[in-house]
């Protein structure tokens, strides 16, 4: 089983960026937590960032017929990326968004995404935390009925 851990912009921030909202922890810092987990779920897993919109859609594109999920973090994008949102549905691959704060808690323009009509759903507000409970939730999607 293949995952692709996708972060948007600004994500490289993490650790300095607003920590009151986001957390102290960097993104290397939660990449490796990622990786913990799906190693002992027995996964693998690949990493990617971009602050860049079409950047992150070719990754997407690339992924076609190599990876069984995303776990995407699409950051502000979520908000008004009608493109990624298409990427996303065109790949055809399972997705989980995922986002450290609870976005419907904060700015009334946080609180809609358009992207997780296309996504198996969305995860929000535990942290860091939230990319590991999208690990637990392909754990057991994947193994439903074996
Ligand atoms: C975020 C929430 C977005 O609204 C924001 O633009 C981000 C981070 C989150 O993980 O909480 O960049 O996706």
């Amino acid at each position: 089983m293949k995952v692709l851990v996708l972060h948007g912009p600004n994500l490289n921030l993490l650790g300095q960026r607003e920590p009151e909202v986001y957390g102290t922890r960097t993104l290397d810092q939660i990449n490796e937590d990622i990786q913990v987990l799906a190693s002992q779920l027995g996964f693998e897993v690949d990493f990617f960032q971009s602050n860049q919109e079409g950047v992150l859609i070719d990754r997407i594109h690339r992924g076609i017929g190599h990876y069984q999920w995303i776990i995407l973090n699409p950051g502000a994008l979520t908000h008004y990326s009608y493109a990624l949102r298409d990427a996303v549905a065109g790949a055809g691959i399972p997705t989980i968004e995922v986002h450290l704060s609870a976005i419907q808690a904060r700015e009334e323009f946080r609180s809609r995404s358009v992207i997780a009509p296309v996504c198996l759903g969305q995860i929000s507000g535990f942290g860091a935390t939230s990319y590991l409970l999208a690990l637990y939730a392909i754990f057991e999607e994947s193994t439903r009925g074996k």
